[in-house]
């Protein structure tokens, strides 16, 4: 089940704080305190609470959650135009990612109400009151709700994510393809590489130096399913690994974050299916 919404969110079996609660398990300095509580702001018409997470590792404090009220009438709908709101006219220190403001960017992916999602494409009306704002989960951070994402997109670049082809491109016109070629990109191209479900993949947290995460190995198999590309041999080859690719356990908890609605766990097994076939 994809959860577009907080109250989609299967309480039974999901935490509110993904994937652990704030204080569990970890040592005092990396505990998350009660922060900062900002005041409402006057005459507000439909006030709404944000618990926003903050830590500078620069500084001498361990991290915590600030309190934000702010009238949901004075933003834009989205949970990211009310972050936007509360850096314009309450806390200049707040610190996000954001880009296009409408989904195809993936810089403002973070952690809301306990599942990964963007925050330009997550209305105010579909979260918790208070909502809960955490970064992306398992990125060393680098501010606030800023995550680093250099070991990602290393792993992005492993693949070599480019046309691997010996064949000249034709002079007339580009490589092409039919429209059946064509159609079994879709689903894997419209990737954002927001980083969404390789935060949430319980084999990344554990194996993430090796595992090659579900965004880099969905972006393995657009190569792979690409009737231009020559080097399929050569791309299951690299793949053929104990870690990079067997890690996936097909939990899914992938495809349930994807707030593209993408399926990576699908393409993973499509890979192990045509690494099984080349090898009967
Ligand atoms: S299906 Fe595989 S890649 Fe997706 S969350 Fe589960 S283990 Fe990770
Ligand atoms: S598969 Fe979905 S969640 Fe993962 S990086 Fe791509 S768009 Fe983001
Ligand atoms: S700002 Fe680009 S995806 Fe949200």
């Amino acid at each position: 089940m994809l959860i577009r919404d907080s109250s989609e969110r299967p309480r039974g079996t999901l935490l509110k704080r993904f994937p652990v609660p704030r204080s569990q398990g970890l040592s005092p300095g990396s505990r998350v305190r009660a922060g900062r509580e900002w005041p409402a702001p006057a005459n507000a018409r439909r006030l709404r609470t944000l618990q926003v997470y903050r830590y500078d590792p620069e500084g001498d404090e361990g991290p915590r959650l600030d309190t934000y009220r702010v009238d949901a009438e004075a933003c834009g709908p989205m949970l990211l135009d009310a972050l936007i709101h509360i850096k314009n006219t309450v806390d200049p220190t707040l610190t996000f990612r954001r880009s296009c403001r409408e989904g195809v960017c993936g810089s403002c992916a973070m952690n809301i109400d306990g599942t990964n999602w963007l925050a330009c494409t997550r209305a105010l009306t579909e979260t918790d009151e208070p909502v809960q704002v955490y970064p992306l989960n398992n990125l060393p951070i680098i501010k606030d709700l800023v995550g680093d994402q250099r070991h990602a997109f290393a792993q992005y670049e492993l693949i070599r994510p480019w046309l691997r082809a010996d064949t000249p491109a034709p002079d007339a016109h580009e490589r092409l393809q039919s429209p059946e070629e064509r159609a079994r990109l879709d689903g894997a191209y419209e990737c954002i590489l927001c980083f969404c479900c390789t935060s949430g993949c319980p084999s990344h947290w554990w194996n993430g130096d090796r595992f090659l995460g579900p965004a880099v190995l969905l972006q393995a198999y657009r190569w792979l399913a690409d009737s231009r590309d020559e080097a399929t041999g050569e791309r299951l080859d690299e793949l053929e690994d104990p870690f990079r690719l067997y890690r996936c356990h097909t939990i899914l908890n992938c495809t349930r974050t994807c707030p593209k609605g993408l399926n990576p766990g699908w393409a993973i097994a499509e890979i192990k299916r045509m690494l099984l076939e080349r090898n009967l």
